[in-house]
């Protein structure tokens, strides 16, 4: 098993850890001292020193200098810190992959692949940076030349959630800063070791390259002292924030007041169709990793299994067959012996055994798990059997999120439509699943008249999408896209120019103005 008290050390994560930084440089803060427990053993890792709104204050005005001169370096350059920054990432993978497991409680191989998007991203990062192109038009002027071209945007903030507590950081801070952006990173006040240990791997490459102080920030703070106030900040020209919708919608409140941007990933309710031409025991081993990964705590996380009547038995019996091997697999993450950690905290835990009651006074049926863990192993109290319950869409509980293991089992009958009609009755839309081999319901799913989700897979689970593509989800998901694909457009600024090159002064739709 990981030692981890060795990874602590290698990682530079002492006993108290001071919570602000500008890049290479770590600041004495007077602000509220705090700890982070592990939700393994409940034991406490260690404690931060918070930041106050003066340290805000000084971030946010060193960051606003490091801008004035970080885009003016070529976007090539920018990126050969990324690069860098991969490569480091290579170097401590191991460590804070545990960490993330340490202070997260995702198993170790999941905490493995965190940091394995963020070396991703990183290479991403670093062949976009020579195509973060705009376009020539065609311009109806004689002698002039019309483009549009992207321009850096300004200070980031990046509000990140417990879940993904360093991944989610890398995706959004790789691409800000190709674009020519500089970061203010606000992490989950549940995991900020994870953020101070990730600061501490990159310091050694920007001191190497010279970057400025205030373009890769991280600050350690309350709400209280960066909450509306960081929202409402004029001077942070795009807030990208993880976290539920309720917290989106604060968020977008706030930021679109003052007409800011913003990127928001907000909560899933994803779902998994399995139609009479599934094949089944695919279908059924590829959503359990839905259902349990991350003991459910994935935005990604698989919440309903919409299936057809047909099969609904068959299905059913596979899934708790399932579920029952996993019942020997709940316990320490860092033990590669175990499948499901535990939930983050105790506040979680009531939450998922709410849901698992709510269920069943709807109307529903527990066919598995549901309770809470005890014995040795479980004295945190933060773990939980992963529940399977048989359910009807328009439960309240089913249309909420619960970020906990629980799934619900809906049945369908007819066509494949009306699985996608119940696939999308619900008021997220992030991520979204179709198990068959039939072509016809495989390109419906996909079709305009199908998912109305910002990811659909087919014959493929609803979590652990590649960094290639953008991330993001409609609906109550909040409309933001993050990491692949063009979503390197959201962090820089458009402008559209016209050039003219002759000695006339033609006006556009032929306009005449004589003086
Ligand atoms: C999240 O839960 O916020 O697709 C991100 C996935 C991961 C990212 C999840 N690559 O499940």
């Amino acid at each position: 098993m990981v030692d981890i008290k060795k990874v602590l050390e290698t990682l530079g994560i002492t006993e108290v850890n001071a919570g602000v930084s500008t890049g290479v440089n770590w600041f004495e803060t007077e602000g509220a001292v705090t700890a982070s427990f592990s939700p393994i053993d409940g034991k406490e890792i260690g404690k931060v020193k918070n930041g106050t709104l003066d340290d805000y204050e000084m971030v946010i005005k060193k960051a606003q200098e490091a801008f004035k001169e970080w885009r003016l370096v070529p976007a090539p350059i920018r990126a050969e810190v990324v690069r860098q920054i991969g490569l480091e990432l290579r170097k401590y993978k191991d460590e804070l992959g545990a960490l993330v497991t340490y202070e997260m409680g995702k198993i170790y191989q999941e905490g493995l692949g965190e940091v394995q998007e963020m070396i991703d991203i990183c290479d991403f990062a670093v062949g976009q940076a020579r195509l973060m192109n705009g376009v020539s038009l065609q311009s109806e002027r004689r002698e002039h030349r019309l483009f549009e071209q992207y321009q850096p945007l300004g200070v980031v903030g990046i509000v990140t959630s417990y879940n993904f507590p360093v991944a989610v950081w890398a995706w959004n801070s790789a691409l800000a800063i190709t674009a020519g952006d500089v970061v203010i990173w606000k992490p989950s006040s549940k995991t900020p070791l994870t953020a101070v240990a990730t600061q501490k791997i990159i310091g050694d490459v920007l001191k190497r390259n010279n970057v400025p102080e205030g373009v890769f920030n991280l600050i350690v703070a309350k709400s209280s002292v960066m909450g509306d106030n960081f929202l409402a900040d004029k001077r942070v020209n795009l807030l990208s924030v993880t976290g539920s919708t309720a917290v989106g919608k604060r968020v977008g409140g706030i930021v679109g007041k003052r007409l800011g941007k913003t990127i928001l990933e907000l909560g899933g309710n994803n779902a998994v169709i399995m139609t009479p031409h599934a094949n089944i025991p695919m279908a059924v081993t590829s959503t359990v990793f839905g259902t349990v990964g991350t003991a459910g705590q994935r935005c990604t996380t698989t919440r309903r299994i919409i299936i057809h009547e047909s099969i609904y038995d068959q299905v059913r019996d596979h899934l708790v067959a399932a579920y029952k091997k996993i019942e020997h697999k709940v316990g320490n993450p860092l033990d590669e012996n175990f499948l499901v950690g535990p939930l983050i905290d105790k506040h979680s835990v009531t939450l998922f055994r709410n849901a698992v009651e709510q269920v069943e006074k709807e109307g529903g049926k527990v066919l598995f798990g549901g309770q809470v863990m005890e014995g040795p192993g479980f004295e945190s109290g933060n773990y939980v059997m992963p529940c399977i319950a048989e359910a009807e869409n328009h439960y309240e509980i089913v249309q909420e999120e619960t970020f906990a293991p629980i799934v619900y089992l809906i049945k369908y009958s007819g066509d494949v439509m009306n699985a996608i009609e119940i696939q999308n009755d619900v008021p997220q839309g992030l991520s979204s699943a179709i198990f068959t081999d039939n072509m016809r319901e495989a390109e419906l799913f996909t079709s305009v008249a199908g998912s109305d989700c910002g990811i659909a897979n087919v014959n493929a689970g609803t979590s652990g999408a590649e960094i290639g593509g953008a991330f993001g989800g409609e609906k109550d998901t909040g409309g933001g896209r993050e990491s692949g694909s063009d979503a390197w457009k959201a962090y820089m600024r458009r402008q559209t120019s016209t050039v003219n090159y002759g000695t006339e002064l033609p006006l556009a739709q032929g306009i005449k103005f004589d003086l």
